[in-house]
């Protein structure tokens, strides 16, 4: 158990989701006080109040700086450290010339675990404490990837990739085998400490029917176990969708007919939808992450955010590195804001940092455990510095004493430079040199 510390700051969160509850939805405690003990938030309130009861508490003084729950990410891929920025390609071309042969090298536990903790602690750097993650297809890589955030205390969600078709064979599994070592990992890693399974079909292009009923009869199986995968991204991935089930009304309807939706999915992309597709969504209660980067680096399309939520679908936001070009949620949320522009839509700094927040958290069902700085919250926090280079700072002198506009600033010009320390678990996360 981590020993109590107090931190000092501006405390930052949401109680409730600022696009149904207004600016009332903002907690902000100008001259905050956080006390972390035993890896949850036990005290919180104004330095004034707390500062005299603190005794000889070690205290990390923060003022002037933003103190915020840790960023979640809804979707993105560890075994793509290596991907990220591959020049040329969409969808389908990228998988094949890139993606694919880079995930191969994850049959060697060795090299699994070298990216695994390259990228968790890369997520920290960003301020990204929980990630729902996918795997390759090596079930050892997976193993690799929950030892590696157990080892680093961090609440993470992840699966083993299932594909046995439409891939290169050395990068299949079977309905049986996938079966068999996702139940084995289930039974090992759902609710080990802080890690949690989500069952993991790459895409219904990758998938027999055969698996995709065993993916079905995992998440009945297993209570609480989330379920990831990839739905109506990219043009040419759409129509072979549409050959390899004549029998669908639509990509979205391979995934109902499968008995995979509901309120622990999460459909990667979820951008080019028709009217019925976004009804099985919402019937459902399954979640749409938005990845914006992503989107727009592999040419994939506007995602229609509005359209969406007024069909009362829930959404969340995610990187989707390596499709996705930055592992931060601060850049994520800026490229959100421009995807939005081009659909004239918009994306306000305070439904931002909700979502890469409590609103992350909440489609997770998770907000007791993470994604605000309540107490008895698991004390993942992220401090945020709105000056951290020149020009942002030098932004920062014409929008003195405007939380929206700093957050907003933070969102549009920020990333790792603007992430000064992140916590996990109530302890500092340093980077190994
Ligand atoms: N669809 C199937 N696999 C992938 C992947 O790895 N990345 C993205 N962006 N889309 C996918
Ligand atoms: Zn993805």
């Amino acid at each position: 158990m981590t020993a109590p510390r107090a931190l000092r700051g501006r405390l930052l969160d949401f109680t409730a989701d600022p696009a149904a509850a207004g600016a009332a939805a903002l907690r902000l405690v100008d001259d905050g006080i956080l006390v972390m003990e035993g890896g949850r938030i036990t005290r919180r309130g104004p330095a004034a109040d707390l500062l005299p009861t603190l005794g000889a508490m070690p205290l990390d003084d923060h003022s002037g700086k933003l103190i915020l729950p840790g960023f979640i990410d809804l979707h993105i891929h560890y075994p793509q450290s290596r991907v990220i920025a591959a020049f040329g390609t969409q969808l389908m071309d990228w998988l094949e010339r890139y993606t694919f042969p880079e995930e191969s090298r994850l049959a060697d536990p060795a090299v699994a675990s070298a990216m695994a903790r390259f990228f968790i602690d890369e997520l920290l750097a960003n301020g990204t404490t929980t990630a729902v993650v996918y795997g390759t297809v090596h079930a050892a890589a997976a193993d690799a990837f929950f030892e590696a955030s157990a080892a680093a205390h961090t609440r993470m969600i992840a699966g083993k990739s299932m594909m046995d078709r439409n891939a290169p064979t050395w990068l299949t599994d079977t309905a049986k085998g996938s079966y068999d070592s996702v139940k084995d990992l289930i039974t090992r890693w759902h609710g080990n400490g802080r890690q949690l399974y989500a069952v993991t079909p790459r895409f219904a292009i990758t998938s027999t029917d055969e698996q995709m009923e065993a993916c079905a009869a995992l998440m009945q199986e297993h209570e609480g176990v989330y379920l990831q995968t990839h739905l109506s991204e990219n043009d040419k991935e759409i129509a072979f969708v549409r050959e390899l089930y004549p029998w669908a009304r639509n990509y979205a309807d391979v995934y109902r007919h499968f008995g995979v939706m509901g309120p622990r999915s999460l459909f990667g992309h979820s951008i080019h939808l028709d009217d019925s597709e976004v009804a099985m969504l919402a019937d459902s209660g399954s979640i749409a992450v938005f990845c914006p980067t992503s989107n727009t680096f592999l040419g994939s399309g506007l995602f229609d955010r509005d359209r969406l939520a007024a069909g009362g679908v829930r959404i969340g936001l995610a990187t989707d590195v390596g499709g996705g070009t930055s592992y931060s949620m601060l850049a994520t949320a800026g490229e959100a804001y421009k995807v939005l522009q081009l659909r004239r839509q918009t994306l306000r700094p305070l439904d931002a940092f909700h979502m890469m927040t409590r609103g992350n958290a909440e489609v997770l069902g998770l907000t007791h455990e993470i994604g605000t700085l309540d107490v008895g919250s698991e004390a993942d926090v992220v401090i945020l510095d709105a000056r951290a280079t020149p020009a942002m700072a030098h932004r920062m002198t014409a929008v003195e004493d405007d939380i929206e506009q700093e957050l907003f600033v933070l969102m549009i010009m920020g990333d790792d430079r603007s992430v000064a320390v992140t916590y996990v678990a109530g302890e500092r996360a340093v980077r190994p040199r």
